[in-house]
């Protein structure tokens, strides 16, 4: 059976990727614990999730998630539910509460007006005590990709996520952390605002 350690490697991780799982996992703790991810695609944080012991369901808009996410999980040993879903739509799944939602570079890809929302929605899916994991873009250097500084969807700086999501969300912020990828050079680590280009937090349902 593999681990998570074969998993969590930066030869199968962006160095974006890799700060950001591991990130996730730190925060999770040891316990087990069950978890929605929010935006899967095709993500391996399900997969590292499952490894380590959690019940996770990933979910994404994109019908591909549902046979990327079983065939991949299905490669490393373990087995979760995908589903294509997105909150607001006619098609709602029953969906339990959770002890946590993560959701990495995902909320950032809706209008800013819609993100509060969003945070709020997936906020009413925790159990009381629960976090909400959000990675994202914090703001553009020269390391994000030419077409990312064009959209005004990732137009987001620290004020912005405080603005668009944290206050809207209606959940307490407990972790703010700041980090820094370069795609080029596979380089990253987590750093003080000035040098970041994303962000690592944590909201709390209280
Ligand atoms: C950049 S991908 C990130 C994938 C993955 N979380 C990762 O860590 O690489 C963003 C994903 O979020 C999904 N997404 C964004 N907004 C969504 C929404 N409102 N409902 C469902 N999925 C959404 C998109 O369909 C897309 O697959």
């Amino acid at each position: 059976m593999p681990d998570v350690k074969s998993l969590l490697t930066r030869e199968r991780l962006t160095a974006a990727h890799h700060l950001a799982y591991s990130w996730v996992l730190d925060r999770l703790g040891y316990d087990k614990k069950s978890v929605l991810d929010f935006g899967s695609r095709y993500s391996l944080l399900p997969t590292l999730l499952a490894l380590k012991g959690h019940d996770v369901t990933a979910t994404d808009r994109d019908p591909g998630v549902t046979a990327w996410q079983a065939d991949h999980a299905r490669a490393w040993g373990v087995k979760f539910p995908a589903h294509c879903w997105h909150p607001g739509s006619e098609d709602q799944l029953t969906l339990p509460k959770f002890d946590a939602v993560t959701a990495c570079w995902a909320i950032q890809h809706n209008e800013p007006e819609t993100q509060g929302w969003l945070a709020h929605y997936l906020g009413r899916l925790l159990k009381p005590g629960g976090s909400l994991l959000i990675v994202g873009a914090f703001k553009f250097g020269e390391s994000v990709y030419e077409e990312h500084r064009a959209d005004p969807l990732w137009r987001l700086s620290g004020d912005g996520h405080a603005q668009h999501v944290i206050e809207p969300s209606g959940l307490q912020l407990k972790v703010f952390s700041h980090f820094y990828y370069v795609h080029a050079t596979q380089e990253g680590e987590f750093c003080s605002p000035k040098l970041a280009n994303s962000v690592a937090y944590e909201l709390v349902k209280p």
